[in-house]
């Protein structure tokens, strides 16, 4: 019934397009800062848009994958990072499957939950559904039932999504994409007023906030109510119908893969310090390599993708002037895997509920925000995934699991804090320069990233459009084989 989304040298200075020789080429390059899901869905983007007739440069300071990291432990594949994937996040699945990965469906598989508030297991899920709808039933009244409707109408409207971008329609900012379906005042809101207003005030529904609600949450965004109500739709998805995926192998084999059938040229180890706008209008990059990249030197690009979110970069921005931009707050979370088994004298308890899932309650002051078992060891052991919001000390390691094993750990800029009302930066900074983390704070997602990714590809698709036949500026052999396909420009 509940899933968990389990939802991130500098050796020599270069000037990427220093030099005084434009691309004799009439191909336009776009550069894209940031190797991750936005990355590397919008290369593809763009590549469906404008074919061969575009060259794409794909600068990564870490990973390929960004926030969508594996490890790897014998033959097991554990997410560390982004996990879970919805049936209905349209792009993530249409590109799995063109990229030919295999899906593994989530959930389902016996890892019955339980709400622990800090002192004891207030909720147990059953194996038997209807029982555990008798329990549900017994401690927070209708509450789901009316909660439900929620993310279901969420769902509803962003769909609509596609539609539009199947249309060919891009927006500058998120707030009128978001307008667009209808999903802006969600963002405005906090939700815990939202969850009221639902399921009202009432002993039952306080708990159902508090412990059921928080506690997805927590699991989610490693945040409790007062996040964005949109934010909270978004966490509450996988508890309404379960139809969720992940895919084969690592969720970061999608990024790698796509990339390549962009033919983007990917350029690693490499971080983009500066953005600069030249007086033709085109962008050079200077950025920081451990490995002196001279393919890219003497590039000018006619668009450029920050597909990184702004904040965690000390990316600088010379040659125009940069709008008014909002500081957004990320989230930290450390994902600990480990191997050992769960003490029930840690909890209070003579016998752990069966499922040893443990989510906690908004106010449960544990130094984790959820456990999840992953693997069943020969040994009597399990394997569990931890989130939480510092670094685990050994002692709370020792105090929680027996026989333990700290497999791996890794701390992440994970998400944004939301914060409503939430402000947004726009997509397009100005004609020729793009932010696909701009509406990250409205929702974090895979799939969201993606959608921002479509947008922002048919924004520098229209701005080449633009540019091309506005001037004969480099681009001009470009011209003839877009006109046909999108014709609002
Ligand atoms: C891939 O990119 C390279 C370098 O930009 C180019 O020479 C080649 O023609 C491209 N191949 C395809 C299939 O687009
Ligand atoms: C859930 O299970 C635990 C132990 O397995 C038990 O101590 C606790 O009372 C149960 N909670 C409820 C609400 O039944
Ligand atoms: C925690 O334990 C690991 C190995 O089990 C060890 O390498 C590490 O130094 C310990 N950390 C602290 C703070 O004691
Ligand atoms: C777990 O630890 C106990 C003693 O601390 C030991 O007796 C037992 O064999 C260990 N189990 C495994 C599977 O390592």
């Amino acid at each position: 019934m509940l899933y968990c989304r389990f939802a991130f040298n500098l050796l020599l200075i270069g000037v990427i397009g220093h030099a005084e020789t434009l691309q004799r080429s009439s191909k336009p390059s776009v550069g894209i800062i940031g190797a991750g899901v936005g990355g590397s869905t919008a290369a593809w983007f763009l590549k469906e848009e404008l074919g061969s007739d575009v060259h794409i440069d794909i600068f990564e300071q870490g990973e390929v994958g960004g926030r969508t990291q594996v490890f790897q432990h014998s033959d097991q594949v554990f997410e560390m990072g982004a996990s879970i994937i919805h049936e209905e996040n349209r792009y993530f699945r249409e590109l799995a499957d063109k990229m030919g990965l295999a899906r593994t469906r989530l959930g389902g598989d016996g890892n019955e939950v339980s709400i622990f508030d800090g002192k004891r297991f207030v909720f147990n899920e059953s194996s038997w559904t209807v029982v555990t709808l008798y329990r549900m039933l017994r401690r927070y009244g209708l509450s789901y039932f009316y909660m439900r409707q929620g993310p279901q109408t969420m769902l509803q409207r962003f769909l609509k999504l596609y539609a539009l971008q199947a249309e060919g329609k891009a927006f500058g900012t998120p707030e009128d994409l978001l307008q667009a379906v209808d999903l802006y005042k969600l963002t405005q809101r906090n939700f815990r007023n939202e969850i009221q207003d639902r399921i009202g005030r009432s002993a039952a529904a306080d708990l159902f906030a508090k412990e059921f609600v928080a506690g997805i949450n927590r699991i989610q965004y490693n945040q409790g109510n007062d996040i964005n109500a949109l934010a909270g739709m978004v966490s509450l998805l996988p508890t309404i119908d379960g139809r969720l995926f992940k895919i084969k192998g690592g969720n970061r084999l999608l990024p790698e893969r796509l990339i390549r059938a962009a033919n983007a040229s990917l350029h690693q180890d490499v971080t983009v310090t500066r953005v600069h706008r030249t007086q033709e209008g085109l962008f050079t990059l200077q950025y920081r390599s451990s490995s002196a990249d001279e393919l890219v030197k003497g590039r000018r690009y006619a668009a450029v993708l920050v597909a990184t979110p702004l904040e965690l970069t000390r990316l600088e921005f010379t040659g125009f002037k940069v709008p008014h931009m909002p500081v957004r707050k990320y989230q930290t979370t450390v994902t600990t895997l480990i191997e050992g088994r769960l003490r029930p004298d840690y909890f209070g308890v003579e016998a752990l509920p069966r499922g040893e899932y443990v989510m906690v309650s908004e106010d449960a002051q544990t130094p984790f925000s959820v456990i999840g078992p992953q693997k069943d060891l020969p040994n009597g052991l399990r394997i569990y995934k931890l989130f939480s919001k510092q670094p685990l000390a050994n002692a709370t390691v020792a105090a929680i699991f027996a026989n333990s094993t700290v497999l791996s750990s890794r701390e992440w800029k994970a998400y944004p804090h939301f914060s409503p009302p939430e402000r947004f930066p726009p997509f397009q900074l100005v004609p020729g320069i793009y932010l696909n983390n701009a509406w990250e704070n409205a929702a974090s997602a895979m799939e969201m990233s993606a959608v921002a990714a479509k947008n922002c590809a048919l924004l520098i698709a229209q701005h080449l459009r633009r540019v091309a036949s506005s001037s004969n500026g480099g681009l001009d052999a470009a011209d003839s084989s877009m006109d046909g396909a999108k014709s609002e420009l």
